[in-house]
């Protein structure tokens, strides 16, 4: 009879979970929001409205990709209920999926939206001259400039908590739980425990086809929108 320790331990494979689209557009985000800051800090403007716009491409590629892309890039994968989210954290050892998991879900989607919010006001924005403006700014009435202004310093600070918070997450994931999520958002792939499912990609033409749609919306905003 075989004894219970000569069973052999599975070993831990290394399993594709997040495409190249997906990791270029989150280091792409993550210098493009820090050139952001410092170029608002130091009042380089023209190039700030730029780097907004950049992150506004971005940002519209990244909702093509969640709805085209790869499958842990898909939003239909991730977008989870609070009865999900709840059991995920009860027995969050257990959890074994690849991508995002209920509760960094939320986490990802307060990212994304605050910086979408950011993103719009700074369209809209016009510094306290006048003399540089966002590229929607001329539709606005004087007033709601101001509320503007002010919105696009207050989501900022926001913003900043937010990205603390996941930042804080992503470190507590390797202290508390030792998994390398960081590593896994570099190189794409990520050592796990079989049996898991791998991700299931998208095609390269796709992920140019979304970019295209992303820089041409981009274009016709810049442009100061309609007509079209
Ligand atoms: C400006 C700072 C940052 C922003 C705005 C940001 C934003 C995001 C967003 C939007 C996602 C979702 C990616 C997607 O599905 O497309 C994400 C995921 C992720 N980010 Fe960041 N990020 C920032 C900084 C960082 C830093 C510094 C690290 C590493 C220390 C990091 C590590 C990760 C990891 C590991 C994931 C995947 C999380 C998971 O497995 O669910 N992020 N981030």
């Amino acid at each position: 009879m075989k004894r219970r320790t000569d069973r052999p331990i599975p070993e831990r494979v290394q399993v594709p979970v997040w495409d190249l689209p997906t990791r270029l557009f989150h280091w792409l985000l993550v210098a493009l929001i820090a050139f952001s800051w410092w170029t608002a800090e130091t009042e380089r403007l023209d190039w700030h409205i730029w780097s907004g716009l950049a992150i506004l491409t971005l940002l519209i590629f990244r909702l093509l990709w969640g709805f085209v892309g790869s499958s842990t890039a898909r939003f239909a994968s991730f977008v989870r209920g609070p009865r999900t989210v709840l059991a995920y954290v009860r027995g969050m050892h257990g959890w074994r999926a690849i991508g995002h998991t209920p509760l960094g879900a939320l986490s990802v989607l307060a990212l994304l939206l605050l910086i979408g919010a950011q993103t719009v006001l700074g369209l809209f924005n016009s510094d306290n001259d006048g003399l540089v403006e966002g590229p929607l700014a001329p539709l606005i009435s004087f007033d709601a400039s101001d509320l503007v202004h002010e919105l696009h310093d207050d989501v900022f600070d926001v913003l900043l908590a937010f990205i603390a918070l996941h930042v804080a997450a992503v470190l507590s994931y390797r202290l508390a739980l030792g998994k390398r999520l960081t590593r896994a958002m570099i190189t794409g792939h990520a050592q796990l425990d079989p049996p898991t499912e791998p991700m299931r990609p998208a095609r390269r033409w796709v992920a140019l086809l979304c970019l295209i749609v992303a820089l041409a919306i981009t274009r016709w905003i810049a442009g100061g929108a309609p007509p079209l």
